[in-house]
């Protein structure tokens, strides 16, 4: 029986197999927002930080380089143990460039604020220039940065005059863990203490990281409060696998017929983990197994069987617990009985791509009946089966992922282009995709 995983100068082709299931233990690379943060605080540190695990896709390859680009010895991000040498920050010749990466940019504004008398340019690839920014310039402004760019100072290509910056305390009007880490960021350098509020708890890798490097911070639900001016230290990060990417073998184990699919050492941190909690109230056969704490961070086997889904209501504080799960999540909804509704979730609109654009139209086209609303998606589920079709990735990773995934359950050929923005968060996607495909045991 052969894969059904084809690359064509096209995009890649998908052939489902009524007889073809997906079955085995498989890791997931490294996290992504932990990779970031292990690779900027390292370059922050006194001395010497390894990180192992770390993921060596195209957005972190874009923080290092950037991170090289100001003076840091950082070896090659596919080793097995990743070392830093921290150097003198210097003003770099180049303009930085953060790829695709909001995480980069956001996060290093934060770092590079307050570097008196430095001046830096920073810029990405046309989605990341077309991303907002002022929602970390606003804070850091306060603080007294001095940051232009494009469209009133809202866009990239940016220039960052460093300056001597004071702390705040800064009510958040999104929940967002980049604005809150570029803003701890730039505290760390402050003397006082910065102080950031959110809406509701984003991701808190920052904060744990920070506290792991020796910072004096403390944090409970939505409040962080740092103490700025202490001397970071090097350390050994392990970088658990990345929950993100576990999603689209959780969603694929839950609606192919007959997976059975473990995924190992997958961070399980409580700010990331609402793509569980929804799968499960939409009846996912889902354990999590091993529980254990690595380097500050909670890890865990995740193991899933196919069952048959509901569709389920979300939205409010759930929605930064998932929101880079949300595209795949539409993909277990077009496959659930009944109408699934996501709300509250408008900040899809301005991620790597429009996530709530692409999936609507794409799901449309797979003959999936889905309402656009300004912040959110209503999926109507099961109503008939999925037919394959010609679709369009928007060269957004996760969108990318998550067709992959819808395609291999529909019927009939479909083909996704472009494909290889998978790069940027999970490059070895495809090759596992074949790994995993097996036949379907007989009962
Ligand atoms: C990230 C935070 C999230 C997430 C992004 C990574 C991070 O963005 O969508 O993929 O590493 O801090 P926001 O904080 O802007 O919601």
């Amino acid at each position: 029986m052969s894969v059904p995983i084809q690359f064509t100068p096209a995009g890649v082709q998908i052939t489902p197999h009524p007889d073809l299931t997906l079955r085995g233990t498989i890791p997931v690379p490294g996290d992504k927002s932990v990779s970031h943060r292990a690779l900027m605080l390292g370059c922050l540190a006194q001395g010497t930080t390894r990180i192992q695990g770390i993921l060596a896709s195209a957005d972190p390859q874009s923080t290092a380089q950037c991170l090289r680009d100001l003076g840091h010895q950082i070896t090659p991000l596919t080793a097995p143990e990743v070392e830093i040498r921290p150097g003198e920050w210097q003003e770099p010749l180049q303009v930085l460039d953060c790829g695709n990466s909001g995480t980069t940019m956001r996060l290093l504004l934060g770092l590079l604020a307050g570097r008196a008398g430095q001046f830096f340019t920073l810029t990405g690839d046309d989605s990341l220039r077309r991303r907002p920014m002022q929602r970390v310039i606003t804070p850091l402004s306060q603080m007294g940065a001095q940051i232009w760019g494009r469209q009133a100072g809202t866009r990239a290509p940016l220039a960052v005059q460093g300056q001597v910056l004071k702390p705040i305390h800064y009510d958040s009007p999104i929940a967002s863990a980049q604005v809150k880490s570029a803003i701890l960021l730039a505290g760390l350098g402050c003397d006082g203490v910065t102080q950031v509020r959110e809406p509701v708890p984003s991701r808190d890798h920052t904060e744990r990281m920070l506290r792991a490097f020796g910072a004096d911070i403390t944090w409970e639900q939505g409040t962080v409060t740092l103490q700025g001016g202490a001397q970071l230290r090097g350390q050994t990060v392990v970088v658990p696998g990345d929950i993100s990417s576990a999603a689209f073998w959780l969603v694929a184990g839950a609606i192919t017929p007959g997976a059975d699919i473990v995924i190992t050492d997958v961070g399980v941190n409580p700010s990331r983990t609402g793509i569980l909690e929804v799968l499960e109230a939409m009846g996912a056969r889902i354990t999590c197994q091993r529980q254990r704490l690595v380097a500050g961070e909670p890890l865990a086997d995740i193991h899933v069987q196919a069952s048959p889904l509901t569709g389920v209501a979300v939205g409010g504080a759930l929605i930064p617990r998932l929101i880079d799960e949300i595209p795949i999540l539409t993909v277990a909804a077009a496959f659930a009985r009944g109408k699934t509704v996501i709300r509250d979730a408008a900040e899809l609109r301005v991620k790597e791509s429009d996530r709530l654009l692409a999936m609507a139209t794409q799901l449309n086209r797979l003959g999936v009946k889905v309402e656009e609303h300004p912040d959110g998606l209503t999926i109507f589920g099961r109503a008939q089966p999925l037919v394959g079709s010609e679709l369009h990735t928007y060269d957004d990773h996760r969108i990318a992922m998550a067709l992959a995934i819808a395609a291999l359950n529909a019927q009939g050929v479909s083909r996704l282009s472009p494909s290889d923005c998978v790069q940027i968060s999970y490059p070895q996607f495809w090759e596992t995709l074949q790994n995993l495909c097996q036949p379907t045991p007989t009962p």
